[in-house]
């Protein structure tokens, strides 16, 4: 009898052992071994995709020939953003996201508009009539988008091979199956074995091709973090599900910046690109409230002009709260502890509630400034003029701090109409202010600023 091959698989990073251990001694999480077939015997069965290229030598790196790819640009400039200029030929392109937040509709449109390529969708969850009914919502149509539903990757090499797509994609990947491996679809040895077929595939060829993969309850991408290493880049679809904003973000790049950022909108008729992101995080009002402060963030090298809106009121019931939306939780404890030591405010026995506009998680530090200026707006009821905005951060001895790349956010404050924007002394040395419309106020100190406006 053939002998049969098995190892112990972690399915949380993908680490395999000879036996079962109850932690694994890669990432730490317990319980996670699963034995799984790593190879059958049965060399007959179909073979998925045979090597183009039978051998391949050593070459002198001078006389390898480097030809700039051109770029498959897509109507998308959110996609072609976040990839680097648009599709590189080849690549294997990894989009991760929660259920539901909209892959496959990013996918399917990406696939509709591309009329003039031949695409192929394949897809392993849902039917052909489900892809139709989504396809029927959207506003773009191609006679050139094919849809294959189907699982196992023999058959599906052998429709590639008969149908030469110039682009794949598939959805998803933890439903794909090989028959070169025994376990279900979505362990750790299929997901594997299914990437470097596609990846065979997409490199002997140059087609490029793109997979969803679903992530895990703690967010990263499910399957073995190998995953994330055998592709060429790591893209994450990303949002709140109760707004409609979804953000692309690059993880990985192999062809471009991993500090780009597309964002969409969710609509009845698709993900819609927007191009002037700030406009739509910052809620049009008649008369200024209390509490709302605008700050300056920037989401990889875009700035975004930002909605902060706190409320502040006296703790009725026992233990004050704090509570954050959008906003690190520990941060905010901080800015509060530097108000009630430095500024004097009684913030330790009131309320705290701190939401950022728009659905958005943020993490720049120079969004500090605008913070602890709504808190103030709040506990003292002033409002703050619409016209200003802030960009800097805020250190523990109530100083206010210089942050990176300060021209790019003076202009976009600049460019959305607002008339003075509040930063860091330390961030105007070598900074020409006269040559801005905005009226940029330097401050050392957060007394300075409640001095001018919240007194
Ligand atoms: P879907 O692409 O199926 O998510 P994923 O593949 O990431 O699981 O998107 C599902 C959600 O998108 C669903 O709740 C309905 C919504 N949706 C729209 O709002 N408008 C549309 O035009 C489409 C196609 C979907
Ligand atoms: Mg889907």
């Amino acid at each position: 009898m053939a002998k049969i091959k098995t190892a112990y698989f972690c399915q949380n990073c993908g680490h395999n052992s000879p036996k079962w251990l109850g932690k694994c001694p890669s990432c730490g999480e317990w319980n996670t071994f699963v034995e799984e077939l790593i190879e059958k015997e049965d060399k007959n069965g179909p073979v998925v995709w045979k090597s183009l290229s039978l051998t391949s030598k050593p070459k002198a790196i001078t006389e390898i020939k480097y030809e700039q790819e051109p770029r498959v640009r897509t109507t998308d400039v959110e996609l072609n953003r976040v990839l680097g200029g648009g599709i590189v030929g080849g690549s294997l392109v990894l989009i991760g996201g929660e259920p539901g937040i909209g892959k496959s509709t990013l996918m399917l449109q990406i696939a509709l508009t591309l009329s003039d390529k031949k695409v192929l969708y394949i897809s392993g969850e849902e039917s052909e009539q489900q892809i139709k009914m989504r396809a029927e919502r959207m506003d773009s149509k191609s006679d050139q988008c094919f849809i294959l539903t189907d699982n196992s990757t023999t058959n599906i090499f052998r429709q590639i091979e008969e149908m030469q797509p110039d682009i794949i994609i598939v959805d998803s990947i933890q439903t794909m199956q090989s028959p070169l491996i025994e376990t279900g679809a979505g362990s750790v040895s299929q997901v594997r074995q299914c990437t470097s077929e596609f990846m065979k595939y997409a490199k002997e060829t140059d087609t490029p091709t793109f997979m969803i993969g679903h992530i895990t309850k703690d967010g990263s991408l499910a399957g073995p973090k190998v995953l994330e290493h055998m592709v060429d880049t790591v893209l994450q679809f990303e949002g709140d599900r109760h707004t409609s904003y979804r953000i692309l973000r690059t993880t990985k790049n192999r062809f471009g910046s991993t500090s780009e950022l597309g964002i969409y909108e969710m609509q009845s008729t698709g993900l819609r690109q927007v191009t002037n992101p700030s406009e739509i995080l910052i809620s049009q009002r008649d008369e200024p409230l209390s509490g709302i402060a605008i700050g300056s963030m920037l989401e990889g090298n875009r700035p975004l002009m930002i909605e902060i809106q706190s409320l502040v009121s006296v703790a009725n019931y026992g233990t004050p709260q704090r509570s954050s939306t959008g906003f690190d939780a520990k941060r905010l404890q901080m800015l509060l502890a530097v108000l009630e030591k430095r500024g004097g405010f009684r913030l330790g026995i009131q309320d705290v509630f701190l939401n950022i506009a728009g659905g958005l998680k943020v993490d720049d530090p120079a969004l500090d400034l605008a913070v602890v200026t709504s808190i103030v707006s709040s506990y003292e009821d002033i409002p703050l003029p619409g016209s200003v905005c802030f960009s800097a951060e805020v250190g523990l001895g109530g100083e206010v701090r210089a942050v990176n790349r300060i021209e790019s956010r003076i202009s976009e404050a600049q460019k959305l109409g607002f008339k003075t924007i509040y930063v860091s002394k330390y961030n105007t040395k070598g900074l020409d202010v006269s040559e801005y419309d905005i009226e940029v106020k330097p401050v050392a100190r957060l007394d300075e600023i409640f001095e001018q406006l919240l007194r």
